[in-house]
Formats: structure tokens, C-alpha cells, sequence
């Protein structure tokens, strides 16, 4: 059976729980050969383990998205592995609990760090194997928070970084074939979130009323991986229930009885 990226090779950041492990699942039963990279050495060791059972070709390594020299041992697994990079899911990321005001430095800096610089790096150290290979596709995935003010500022800023990134390299790397796009996801539980007091009054704002499952996010993170986007680069794609395109007033809507 081929798939939507049969025969291609995927690394995907984070990809040991939550939207990752979704995104790493889709890519690989839609027949890449997907590297999954974390910092969570068994949980990505386990899911790689329960993937490869489903007799798909997945493979682990230890991946701190903020350490260059972790990213050329990635790269390089994947030059070593199959001899290319076709695309590169820079999905990785941690948030705050903390607002302007009680965010102490060294906070901030580590979520610029995961979140963006990491998405920078990689980035860096995929662009020359993807190049190699005759192109490829990156997808960041920032957040809506990408869009608008999240409490947490690294979180926010992190992710409106994000898409400037995208844009920037997306005019850079055009000419090689290379595809850059974000994902901004709005909620979906998971390991990031599932103990935040903010889950009801965020799914009550939603007007589609509930969060996002993971798949969903996959979903679009295959779409942009695959050819069927192939004239898309430098975009950023909202995928949150309708939350950006006006959840205000969508409530003074039904508040004022207008719906
Ligand atoms: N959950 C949401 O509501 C939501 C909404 C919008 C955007 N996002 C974004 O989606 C992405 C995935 O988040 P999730 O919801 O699956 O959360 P999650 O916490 O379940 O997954 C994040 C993954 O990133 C990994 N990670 C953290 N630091 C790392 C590092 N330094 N190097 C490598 N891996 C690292 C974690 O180990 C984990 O596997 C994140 O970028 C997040 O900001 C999440």
C-alpha cells in the first residue's frame, strides 16, 4: 500500500508523547521512516518500540532540541540510516504557569530556548541533507498563542517567534525546494496542559466547544509533509475550533442573544 509520504524520512521533535507521538504514528503508517527525537528517553523508546510492532520503521534518539551538537547526531542518524531528510517536524515545546511580572529569567530564557532557538537549530542542521536530497518540508508548530497575548510571555513570544522563523526561512530556502510552514494548534490535551486550571474556560470559549485531539494536529502536520501541499510554504495555519477567528464575540454574541 503507499502512503501519502511513502518512502520518504521524517525526524520529529518531542515526538515521544502528545501531539508528537501522533504526528510520528501518522507519518510513519503513511509509510515514512520516521526518527523520533525527545528528551523523554522512555517514553520515546517505548512508542518508537509500539510503532515498529505495528511493523513500521521507526527509530528513537535522544534529541535536546536546544543542543547543536545533538542535532548533528540526529541529522547524522538519518544520513547514516536511510542517506536523507525529507522532513523535519519541529514540534518540541514547554510553557510557563508564570506571567510577566513572576517569570524569573532563567524561565523565560529556557522557553525561547526549547521553543524557538531549538526550531532554529534544527532547522540549521537539517536545511544541508534536505538539500542533498532534492528538498523537503519543515513544520513548526507554534500555538494561537501565536496570534494573540497566552499569560505566559516566553510562551507567547516563543510563539509568535515562531512564525516570523517559518517566513524567514521559508524565503531562504524556496529555491531549494525546501517547504517551511507553521501549525498553530489551540488546545489539546496533553502532558503540557492536563493539569491546568485554564482546560474548562478554554473549551467553553471554543466555539466548536471541545479541545483538539492529536491526531487532528497530525492531520494537518501530514498534509503539509506531503505533496498534496506542495505549493504552500511560509504560511501559518490556525487549527483551534475557531477560537482565533473571533471566540469573543462569539460570546457577546450568544450573551446579547444574537445567536
Ligand atoms: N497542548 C496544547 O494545547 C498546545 C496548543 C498549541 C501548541 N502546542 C504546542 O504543541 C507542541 C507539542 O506539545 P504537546 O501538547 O504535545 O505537549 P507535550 O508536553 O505532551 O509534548 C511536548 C514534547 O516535547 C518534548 N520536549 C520538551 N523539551 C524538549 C527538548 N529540550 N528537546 C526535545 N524534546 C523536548 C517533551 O519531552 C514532550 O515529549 C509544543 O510545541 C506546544 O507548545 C500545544
Amino acid at each position: 500500500m503507499s502512503g501519502r509520504v511513502q518512502g520518504r524520512v521524517a525526524l520529529v521533535t518531542g515526538g515521544g508523547r502528545g501531539q508528537g507521538a501522533a504526528e510520528a504514528a501518522l507519518l510513519a503508517r503513511e509509510g515514512a521512516s520516521v526518527l523520533i527525537g525527545d528528551v523523554l528517553l522512555e517514553d520515546g523508546k517505548a512508542h518508537a518500540e509500539a510503532l515498529r510492532a505495528e511493523g513500521l520503521d521507526v527509530r528513537f534518539q535522544a534529541l535536546d532540541v536546544t543542543d547543536p551538537e545533538h542535532w548533528e547526531t540526529a541529522v547524522r542518524t538519518c544520513r547514516e540510516w536511510k542517506g536523507r531528510l525529507d522532513v523535519l517536524v519541529n514540534n518540541a515545546g514547554i510553557i510557563n504557569r508564570t506571567t510577566v511580572a513572576s517569570t524569573a529569567l532563567d524561565a523565560w530564557k529556557r522557553v525561547l530556548d526549547v521553543n524557538l532557538t531549538g526550531a532554529f537549530l534544527g532547522t540549521q542542521a537539517a536545511v544541508p541533507l534536505m538539500r542533498e536530497g532534492g528538498g523537503g518540508s519543515i513544520v513548526n508548530i507554534s500555538s494561537n498563542s501565536g496570534f494573540s497575548g497566552h499569560y505566559d510571555p516566553a510562551y507567547t513570544a516563543s510563539k509568535w517567534g515562531l512564525r516570523g522563523l517559518t517566513r524567514s526561512a521559508a524565503m531562504e530556502f524556496a529555491r531549494h525546494n525546501i517547504r517551511v510552514n507553521a501549525i498553530c494548534p489551540g488546545l489539546v490535551v496533553t502532558g503540557l496542559n492536563k493539569d491546568s486550571p485554564h482546560l474548562k474556560p478554554m473549551i467553553e470559549m471554543t466555539p466548536m466547544r471541545r479541545s483538539g485531539a492529536p491526531e487532528e494536529i497530525a492531520e494537518l502536520v501530514l498534509f503539509l509533509a506531503s505533496d498534496a501541499s506542495g505549493f504552500i510554504t511560509g504560511e501559518d495555519i490556525v487549527i483551534d475550533g475557531g477560537f482565533t477567528a473571533g471566540a469573543a464575540y462569539r460570546r457577546v454574541a450568544e450573551e446579547t442573544g444574537i445567536f
